[in-house]
């Protein structure tokens, strides 16, 4: 079953999650794919207690890069695991421009996160230059490299890669599905390089950037991905249920 992510970004709060919440589950076909909602830190808990049972997983956005301590305003990994968390997106180019983060510190997140039992989301893609470029394929070896050194073959069971081309988040525009089945060879062959060929088969790489209703079908068709990851489109319960319907299963 492919697996739907919704990534809220800074959007809802409490109230408002508590009513997208109670709309999209009386409304969503649970049994069209695996269904994880990632959600700004102050939902967590709400959407812990409305969802529990439901057989859709939470996620949270982000978790600081150090167990505990002197640091204000940040939120650990075993914080997210109490509020609920599931799962934590890692490595959002969001964070890695507007905050940013480096390699070394996502993987000082992914390694937390997965310590406190969080699996993981972890984003990578390249910019718009590197496109132009043509160097999509050494961005993404090496955003893969740093942020999984020192990780064992066995916790990529709990890592999703998420293939996030920057220049196609929220900006409307995709990849051409050739383009994006040529980032996910990429992927599993630096996987392939660096632990084996069982593990590049086994771990799971979905798609995000501008996935919407129109185009979720047809890239949903790529075999080789295991799912999507929806920002804008999933603000919506309804418009969010009908895209969870119109993707291939
Ligand atoms: P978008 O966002 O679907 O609005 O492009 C995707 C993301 O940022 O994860």
């Amino acid at each position: 079953m492919k697996k739907i992510i919704g990534n809220f970004k800074m959007n809802k709060t409490n109230s408002e999650i508590k009513e997208y919440i109670m709309n999209f589950v009386s409304k969503v076909d649970k049994s069209r794919a695996e269904i994880i909602l990632c959600l700004p830190s102050t939902a967590l808990s709400t959407a812990k207690y409305l969802l529990d049972g439901s057989g859709i997983a939470i996620g949270a956005e982000n978790l600081c890069d150090e167990e505990g301590g002197k640091n204000t305003g940040e939120v650990s990994g075993e914080m997210l695991k109490d509020c609920g968390a599931e799962y934590v997106i890692i490595g959002h180019s969001e964070r890695r421009v507007k905050y940013r983060e480096n390699n070394r510190s996502i993987n000082k997140k992914i390694k937390i996160a997965l310590k406190n039992r969080i699996k993981v989301i972890f984003c990578i893609g390249e910019s718009l230059a590197e496109k132009n470029l043509m160097k999509t394929a050494e961005v993404l070896k090496t955003q893969l490299e740093d942020a999984l050194k020192g990780l064992y073959e066995n916790e990529l069971e709990n890592i999703v890669i998420a293939y996030e081309p920057v220049w196609a988040i929220g900006t409307g525009k995709i990849p051409m599905n050739k383009d994006i089945e040529d980032a996910v060879k990429t992927i599993r062959k630096v996987i392939a390089d660096d632990f084996s060929n069982k593990a590049a088969e086994k771990i799971e790489v979905v798609y995000g950037g501008s996935v919407d209703n129109k185009n979720c079908g047809s890239i949903s068709k790529i075999k080789s991905i295991n799912g999507l990851l929806v920002g804008g489109a999933c603000l919506d319960p309804i418009n969010f249920c009908q895209l969870i319907r119109d993707t291939k299963a």
